[in-house]
């Protein structure tokens, strides 16, 4: 009975949660994912420190603006069988928009912070099938810290604000306050 609810769940790609994924070892699979995540944030960071500090922010615009993509198909990559990206309620590059999982994640992500949860460590995670094939996705919140505020919250310099105008006509990225969700990492690997 057990196994066909498990089956059921895995087929329409609903909720199947940790404990009831089948033989699929969610928690391994987990601190590998946040192993990743940390990898990919240490850069990601890493690169955005150098370049505020050599250029300020106008030339570290230009850094996310080149880098940051790159740096994301790099760890992709390197972690064999993975996927990895970010996402976000509030965009700055449209290429980064989330699929129907990674949305409903930022949706229970955002009432949960409403609720005062912080944004530092939720994280969910689904066995589900894509394309036919089982697959592992797991989603974790990305928290706004001090340094991504000169770019990210609501006291931008003009001169910063005019380059982020000019890269992205569209921009949504703005507005937040430390310690908010400014987005997701999502992270995605076939079974
Ligand atoms: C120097 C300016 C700058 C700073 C500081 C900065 N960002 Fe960004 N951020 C950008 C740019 C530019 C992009 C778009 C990158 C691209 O085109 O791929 C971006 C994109 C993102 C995205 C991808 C989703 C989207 O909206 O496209 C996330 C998530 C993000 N930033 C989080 C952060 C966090 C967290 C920090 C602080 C650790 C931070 N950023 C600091 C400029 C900045």
């Amino acid at each position: 009975m057990l196994k066909k609810i498990v089956a059921v769940a895995l087929v329409t790609g609903l909720w199947a949660g940790t404990a009831n994924a089948g033989a699929v070892d969610t928690k391994a699979l987990m601190m590998e994912g946040k192993g990743l995540i940390k990898g990919f944030a240490t850069e990601l960071v890493g690169e955005l420190k150098k370049s505020m500090k050599s250029g300020g922010p106008i030339a570290a615009i230009g850094v996310c603006n080149t880098k940051a993509m790159p740096i994301t198909d790099k760890h992709t990559a390197q972690a064999t069988g993975w996927t990895i990206k970010r996402s976000s309620h509030k965009l700055r590059n449209a290429d980064n928009k989330p699929d129907t999982f990674e949305a409903r994640a930022i949706k229970e992500f955002q009432a949960r912070q409403a609720n005062g949860e912080s944004a530092k460590k939720m994280v969910m995670t689904m066995v589900t099938i894509e394309d036919g094939k089982k697959t592992f996705r797991m989603v974790k919140a990305i928290p706004t810290g001090k340094p991504c505020l000169a770019c990210h919250g609501s006291d931008i310099k003009p001169e910063v604000a005019a380059k982020l105008d000019s890269l992205y006509p569209n921009d949504k990225a703005r507005g937040f306050k430390m310690g908010e969700m400014r987005g997701i990492f999502s992270l995605k690997k076939e079974l």
